[in-house]
């Protein structure tokens, strides 16, 4: 029976078919692993199945390591250094297109949050001070008729587009790396990014992150938006530049922001929380019962693919 780490708890039904087909070691606290105990893990295990909260980097994805898959639980991958797993002839695999609904659900969840102030009401609520209906308490920005501006129209950025239009009647912008040949939105533009970046009222993060998108959205970036509009991050934190993102709300250049992820997660920027002008939630882009079912499943048909020596489906 082959070896197979995995970092974290994974939901118990995919837990169970692992420790049926594999020498599964599972962690009890799910905590995660110190470098010094992944570095085990990859030095004992013939597949390491991580989560974004691990860090694989070049020093540790050394050449005669025991691993010879890493099962990635997302479908991020800016985590582990690829080239480097690859040069020490690890295959990497992950889980796309199971959590693209769930992500962009989270995606709008934040939008309207940011939009209609929730967070800044759902505190008023609880904190027992709210006084009563006032015809001007906690105006909002109005969705329906904006526009909506994506970074990235991959499946997720493709999924909160059409949630934008087709459920809150929004215009679409986009920008994307490649020619995107159709969207299936009716007007939807691809644009250079200074330009979604200036037609944006709400501008929705859903690129890669890693060194070739760290701080995309920098204080330029920002100060191309119009003041009233909003930034949604449910991408990878590190694409945009917190500090100068925190100095741009603090000023009154951006109205307002939804972020699910963070530069230094758990961390967030020390002023972040303080900002009633942003929601915050803690990575809950794939968090449903089903959405984690799905990704734990996509990893062990991927391992049983590689095992059985043939091309895993979602080899990176
Ligand atoms: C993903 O799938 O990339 C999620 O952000 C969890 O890592």
């Amino acid at each position: 029976m082959k070896r197979i780490v995995l970092t974290r708890r994974w939901p118990a039904t995919v837990e169970a078919i692992l420790s049926e087909r594999y020498d599964a070691v599972l962690n009890p606290d799910d905590r995660p692993l110190s470098a010094s105990e992944l570095r085990t893990a990859l030095e004992e295990a013939d597949a390491v199945l991580t989560t974004v909260t691990d860090r694989l980097d070049a020093d540790m994805l050394k050449p005669g390591i025991r691993a010879q898959i890493l099962g990635n639980f997302g479908v991020g991958i800016s985590h582990i250094d690829l080239a480097a797993a690859q040069a020490a002839g690890l295959a990497v695999v992950n889980t796309p297109g199971v959590l693209t609904d769930a992500t962009a659900d989270i995606g709008m969840t934040l939008l309207l949050m940011t939009a209609r102030r929730a967070s800044e009401g759902e505190a008023l609520v609880r904190a027992g001070k709210w006084t009563g209906w006032t015809p001007t308490q906690l105006i909002g920005s109005h969705v329906t008729g904006k526009t909506i501006g994506i970074v990235g129209m991959g499946r997720i950025g493709m999924a909160m587009a059409r949630r934008a239009h087709y459920g809150f009647g929004m215009d679409v912008v986009f920008h994307n790396r490649s020619k995107v040949a159709e969207t299936g939105i009716p007007g939807a533009r691809q644009l250079p990014l200074e330009e979604v970046l200036a037609e944006a009222d709400f501008l929705s993060l859903h690129c890669p992150g890693g060194a070739e998108n760290r701080h995309l959205i920098d204080a330029a970036a920002l100060a191309r938006m119009k003041p009233t509009a909003h930034l949604i991050n449910t991408a990878r934190g590190e694409v945009v530049d917190e500090a100068a993102l925190v100095a741009a709300l603090k000023a009154g250049k951006l109205a307002g922001a939804g972020l699910d992820v963070f530069e230094a997660e758990p961390t967030l920027h020390p002023e972040l929380a303080g900002l009633p002008m942003v929601s915050l939630l803690p990575h809950l882009g794939s968090a449903t019962d089903e959405t984690r079912h799905a990704m734990g499943m996509k990893v062990v048909d991927n391992l049983d693919a590689f095992f059985a020596g043939k091309t895993p489906p979602d080899l990176c």
